[in-house]
């Protein structure tokens, strides 16, 4: 840490652990979301989706696969984000907060520290894209509790699944109720165990324009992509057809061809200096990101976003999870979580476009948690510490947050800053870039 940042904050002065409990959230036997091949398998129970896909390609012809993300995921009947909390051992995956409180903590003390940095400006909007359960926020707001950084803050939540929205209501709130009116931007409201105002939104555009503290944490691998494949013709778009066999009334195959033209998606999106074998991009994400840009330079404010992801060489990623394992992503759609990893270059591109935005990054999840000093915190929480299971349990968290095996290497960090705030970042750099 810098010697700004270890004079604002320090994470070694939390002396006690800041839930009543500290123990590991999960067993870390599970596996994260590896990239591997897997066969394809259709099972035949809970079909709806899959029946809606085929009949949309049967009528309209085959889909883009950014166009089948958005129906796996988002649709509002079936979609896999809409209708279930599919996190934890007895779920599909397992991300960063869920695994321990430290990780929310260390990116609380981090925004305290680069917030402090520049005047602790208010009021303060935190605002987080795709909360899960709400355990990252929850962590990050008893943070600010501890610091008694809460007084004129509010907490806003993008999240377009209406379950996952109930659970994080449970997690951060004493009491949370459906927005009164239509005509207001969130769909729902609530006061959190902290005392602070929380709402719900669709879309980023609906929150309003304040200074923000802003975080995604595996938010943009959610994002529908465009697949692009390489062939001795030039770049195709991948798109999804039906399988021709149907053995059954109810049996539904999809595959993956390649369009015979050049598609809509390809004219736009695809750089006529590409050369890799396999592209993805998310033009979903490049609109967030540039409205993300957009509202840091109009309202002031910090993004800080953390996801799986590449400098602009990764290919091939597009993937399913479904208990812990990989599976096929057009087998049983809206069964199984679909993720692509995160293109950090593009957010890179768009932030330079904005004369006013500055960008760093990507760091790996390791360094920038090494950088924020995760093992003083660890290990100050290990002095308060008898039961030796504890100190096991803290030492495994730890090992799995930050080893380059487990999840210290695939996740990478940026930040996204007003380049107005140069002259304070040339002077005291953005602790955990440097
Ligand atoms: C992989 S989970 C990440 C959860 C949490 N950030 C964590 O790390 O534990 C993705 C989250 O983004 C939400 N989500 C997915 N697509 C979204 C969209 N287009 N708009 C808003 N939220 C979305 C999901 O409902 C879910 O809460």
């Amino acid at each position: 840490m810098s010697a700004l940042a270890s004079k604002c904050i320090t994470f070694h002065s939390i002396k006690q652990p800041i839930a009543r409990t500290y123990k590991r959230r999960l067993i870390p036997a599970i596996v994260i979301r590896t990239y591997y091949t897997v066969k394809r398998r259709v099972e035949k129970d809970d079909n709806f989706l899959a029946k809606h896909l085929f009949n949309k390609i049967k009528t309209t012809g085959p889909i883009t696969v950014a166009e089948y993300m958005k129906e796996v995921l988002q649709n509002p009947m079936k979609g896999y984000y809409m209708t279930k909390d599919m996190f934890g051992e007895s779920g599909d995956f397992v991300t960063s907060p869920e695994i321990s409180q430290i990780f929310g903590e260390m990116l609380a003390v981090w925004f305290l520290n680069e917030w402090h940095k520049i005047g602790s400006p208010r009021p303060l909007q935190l605002v987080e894209l795709g909360p899960g359960r709400g355990t990252l926020s929850s962590d990050i707001l008893k943070v600010f509790s501890h610091f008694k950084a809460l007084h004129n803050t509010s907490l806003h939540l993008v999240e377009t699944s209406p379950v996952l929205s109930d659970v994080q209501s449970k997690t951060l709130c004493t009491h949370s109720s459906m927005a009164p009116n239509l005509k207001s931007s969130y769909y729902r409201e609530g006061v959190t165990r902290q005392g602070i105002p929380v709402y719900w939104y669709k879309q980023l555009k609906d929150v309003p324009d304040s200074f923000t503290l802003l975080l995604a944490h595996e938010f943009f691998d959610a994002m529908p992509i465009h697949k692009f494949h390489k062939t001795y013709a030039g770049y195709k778009e991948v798109l999804i057809d039906l399988e021709q066999t149907q053995s059954s009334k109810d049996d539904y195959h999809f595959r993956y061809v390649l369009a015979r033209n050049d598609t809509p998606m390809l004219k736009v999106l695809l750089k006529s200096t590409e050369t890799r074998q396999h592209v993805e991009i998310s033009p979903d994400s490049m609109l967030i990101y540039e409205e993300i840009c957009n509202r840091i330079v109009s309202n002031g404010g910090i993004a800080l976003i953390c996801d799986y992801g590449h400098d602009g060489t990764g290919t091939d990623t597009f993937r399913a999870f479904k208990k812990h394992k990989q599976v096929d992503p057009l087998a049983q759609p809206g069964s199984a979580d679909l993720t692509a990893d995160v293109d950090f270059s593009v957010i890179k591109e768009i932030a330079s476009k904005n004369k006013d935005v500055m960008y760093q990054g990507p760091v790996t999840q390791k360094k920038f948690l090494h950088k924020i000093g995760i093992e003083y915190r660890v290990g100050a929480l290990m002095k308060n510490m008898t039961d030796k299971k504890q100190i096991e349990n803290l030492q495994e968290c730890y090992n799995f947050l930050t080893d380059e095996s487990k999840m210290g290497e695939r996740f990478k960090f940026c930040t996204l800053m007003p380049t107005s705030l140069k002259k304070i970042i040339d002077k005291y750099p953005i602790v955990g870039f440097s």
